[in-house]
């Protein structure tokens, strides 16, 4: 029986060396089809011999774990595996997946001194609309107690406006700005360029009110072109490989998020007209323009998304009164993904 180092350096050789050779041999398409054939059948035959053979599967399982761990940048597919357990509307409970790939990537619910230390001195701007403001709460109730929320609560619910503020103790400067239309998030995009100012970290989102109000889903994926372009000309003039311009005032570059759109429960919209234009033909027509949008990290674009659709859409009927905002869990599960990301980005480790 083979050792398991010398069985792993015998299936690499397989891997690399015989479709090597097969390129090299110029073999006709038959004997191409046989080796190849072979091939498979070797490895499907390996494979599942490997459970009888404790020391290989040790070592193939130990070898995809450290995989994982050395990379965590494949992590950030894993962030948004998260079950959820919804016994009523009172008592929501949420979690990262037990399956092994998640549990070695180590993500972690922060507590409020650990993101307290995320955060400290850094800018944090969030664009968008209501889901935008939910999200900014959630931020705030995790780095504060409920003393200081009290206090804020009322301000930054005050609808259709912007909010700001500065938390002095660990010198956080937190603000919402309210964007309902993504025309609205490039313009603010263009703002941060023309003042060559930048928040270290940035969340946008927007497309409930464009649903609602315009209804043109092709027209929704031309604002979201304007919104990567204003994304990318940002990145490559100041954030570009000649490193920063001299002069501007921020080094690093942002750290960038996609707020998406929450699952719909259209039954539970609260007006007709909501009823009417925003369903499930619209919504996948939404879904698919923000995807070919090239807006996101998964399509080779240069944001983050925060699946609000999938966290919501998860956590459920039980987590909404209206079909369209959901209960804090679902935000405060965005907000924690987000830290995590931030963590894998800034390959820090708490
Ligand atoms: C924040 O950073 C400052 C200076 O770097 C430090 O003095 C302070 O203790 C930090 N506060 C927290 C809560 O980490
Ligand atoms: C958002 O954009 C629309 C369309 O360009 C504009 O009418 C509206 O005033 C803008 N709203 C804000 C808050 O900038
Ligand atoms: C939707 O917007 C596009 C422009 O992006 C326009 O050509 C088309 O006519 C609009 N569709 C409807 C139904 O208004």
């Amino acid at each position: 029986m083979f050792g398991a180092v010398q069985f792993g350096i015998f299936a690499a050789f397989i891997v690399l060396f015989v479709p090597m050779g097969l390129a090299g041999w110029h073999l006709s398409r038959n004997k191409m089809l046989f080796f190849s054939g072979a091939l498979f059948i070797t490895l499907a035959v390996g494979v599942h011999l490997t459970p009888y053979f404790p020391s290989i599967t040790d070592f193939v399982s130990s070898l995809s774990v450290t995989s994982v761990v050395s990379n965590r940048n494949s992590c950030i597919s894993f962030l948004h595996e998260i079950v959820w357990d919804v016994r009523d509307s009172n008592k929501v409970l949420w979690g990262w997946e037990r399956s092994t790939p998640v549990v070695a990537c180590e993500f972690q619910k922060l507590s409020r001194v650990e993101a307290s230390v995320l955060l400290n001195g850094s800018w944090i701007v969030v664009v968008g609309d209501s889901q935008a403001r939910l999200v900014v709460l959630s931020l705030l109730n995790l780095v504060m107690d409920g003393e200081e929320m009290g206090s804020i609560r009322g301000d930054l619910f005050k609808r259709h406006s912007d909010y700001k503020i500065v938390i002095e103790k660990i010198g956080v400067k937190l603000e919402f700005l309210w964007a309902p239309y993504a025309y609205n998030v490039t313009e603010l995009l263009t703002e941060f360029k023309k003042n060559r100012r930048y928040p270290d970290v940035l969340v946008m989102g927007s497309g409930l009110w464009h649903m609602l109000h315009v209804t043109n889903s092709s027209e929704y994926g031309d604002s979201l072109g304007n919104v990567r372009k204003s994304v990318v000309s940002l990145l490559s003039t100041e954030f570009g490989n000649d490193g920063p311009v001299t002069g501007s005032v921020s080094v690093q570059s942002p750290h960038l998020f996609w707020l998406g759109m929450p699952t719909l429960i259209n039954s539970m919209l609260n007006t007709e007209d909501k009823r009417k234009k925003m369903n499930g033909v619209m919504q996948d027509a939404y879904d698919r323009e923000l995807y070919q949008s090239k807006l996101l990290r998964q399509s080779g674009g240069p944001l983050l998304l925060l699946d609000i659709k999938s966290l919501s859409g998860r956590c459920g009927v039980m987590c909404t009164v209206d079909g369209m905002h959901y209960d804090e869990h679902v935000y405060e599960a965005a907000v924690h993904i987000m830290l995590n990301a931030l963590l894998i980005d800034s390959q820090q480790r708490l």
